[in-house]
């Protein structure tokens, strides 16, 4: 089976690569991927190694491109992870996010119908739901909740969920969507929570916590999503969204103070910054769904999960260094440099 990769240099992308090509040696796997800012060739270096990968780079919007890559590769199966992903760029500037998340994946759509794939997979997210309120902790995200987005980003995110529904309704293209909680793990690109937080803790750098710092999320190690969308494209059923989350909702403080104490590092390292705009209060995923349809439930506990992570990042500084000392440090600057700091949280 030959299965097409788009967005495969990224965190998710690149670990579901590792998790396919352990798992179904026998399979293909073609990754197209533009190589953003977010996308690492590096991180690719062990696949690139392997007879059944291959990587070629191209911008999933980009239509002559993308078709001709169906022609030459001809994919049984197509799982679409590529996507502006992080929340903090929408707000800046969401254009980029209408034309990859939006534009990119209708392109896909079509190349799917064009060259009869079997399954076409779009990589959601629960961010499409909305947020909850902090003191409900009785209501989780289930498939029937209604879409409802914050973010420029869950926006453009929520719009490609609607046309992958409505390519299969129209055209009944054979398609699945799955709806994801915040990931971690290894690869993680150093903008997000979780690798900002240790990375800037092993420097000795204030950690930035938005607002309070109370703003619930539900956080699965990143190889228990690989192993469920593996298990959705090949025994999901077409036309079906998914629901993927292991129960595990930490406010962002904790997660914080959790990488401190691993580390060896003092709280007073945190500094509590203005908040994001339209800051999302809590996500939580029902997952009773994929449990029972195709037998899901995630492996890796939290407390086990990110000591893993942290190890990780120990172990791969050379990964992480390379970023952060580029372009990166631009980004960076831009971003918090001039970020009121928040007195009042300080004794949070
Ligand atoms: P990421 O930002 O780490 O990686 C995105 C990858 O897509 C990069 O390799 C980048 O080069 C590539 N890309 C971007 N624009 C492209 C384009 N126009 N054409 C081809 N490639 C392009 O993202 P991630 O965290 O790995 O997320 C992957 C997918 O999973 C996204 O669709 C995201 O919305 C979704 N998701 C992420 C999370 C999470 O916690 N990170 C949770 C749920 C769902
Ligand atoms: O829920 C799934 C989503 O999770 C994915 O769809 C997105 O692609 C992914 O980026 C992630 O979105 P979040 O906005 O939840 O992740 P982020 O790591 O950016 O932030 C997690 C929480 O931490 C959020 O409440 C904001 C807060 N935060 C984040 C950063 C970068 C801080 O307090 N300080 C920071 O510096």
């Amino acid at each position: 089976m030959n299965i097409l990769v788009t967005g495969g240099a990224g965190f998710i992308g690149s670990n579901f690569i590792y998790y396919e090509l352990k798992n179904h040696p026998a399979d293909n796997i073609i990754c197209l991927d533009k190589l953003t800012y977010a996308g690492n060739l590096q991180t690719l270096d062990r696949a690139m190694k392997k007879d059944h990968f291959k990587f070629i780079r191209a911008d999933i919007a980009d239509r002559r491109a993308v078709y001709r890559i169906f022609e030459t590769e001809k994919p049984d199966i197509v799982v679409n992870f590529a996507a502006e992903s992080h929340v903090d760029r929408s707000i800046e500037n969401p254009e980029i996010f209408l034309q990859t998340n939006v534009i990119g994946t209708s392109v896909l759509l079509d190349a799917c119908r064009k060259y009869s794939i079997d399954r076409y997979h779009q990589v959601s997210t629960d961010e499409v739901y909305g947020d909850l309120p902090l003191d409900r902790p009785d209501l989780f995200f289930t498939e029937e909740t209604p879409l409802h987005t914050s973010s420029p980003y869950s926006a453009s995110k929520a719009s490609a969920d609607l046309l992958v529904m409505a390519y299969h309704r129209t055209y009944k293209l054979p398609t699945t969507i799955s709806r994801c909680s915040n990931n971690y793990g290894p690869y993680h690109f150093p903008e997000k929570l979780i690798p900002l937080m240790i990375i800037n803790a092993l420097a000795d750098k204030k950690l930035p916590v938005y607002g309070t710092g109370e703003n619930v999320r539900d956080w699965l190690y990143v190889e228990d999503h690989c192993a469920a969308i593996d298990l959705i494209i090949r025994k999901g059923r077409p036309g079906e969204v998914y629901n993927i989350g292991g129960h595990n909702e930490r406010r962002n403080i904790d997660v914080v103070k959790t990488i401190l104490a691993a580390l060896g590092k003092p709280e007073s390292l945190i500094e509590h910054v203005a908040d994001r705009k339209g800051h999302d209060r809590r996500y939580a995923i029902d997952p009773t769904k994929i449990h029972d349809a195709l037998g899901w439930l995630p492996e890796t506990k939290f407390e086990d999960g990110i000591q893993r992570t942290i190890q990780w990042y120990l172990d791969n500084r050379a990964w992480w260094e390379a970023i952060i000392s580029g372009d990166y440090q631009n980004y960076y600057e831009k971003m918090y440099g001039n970020r009121p700091r928040l007195m009042e949280y300080s004794t949070l």
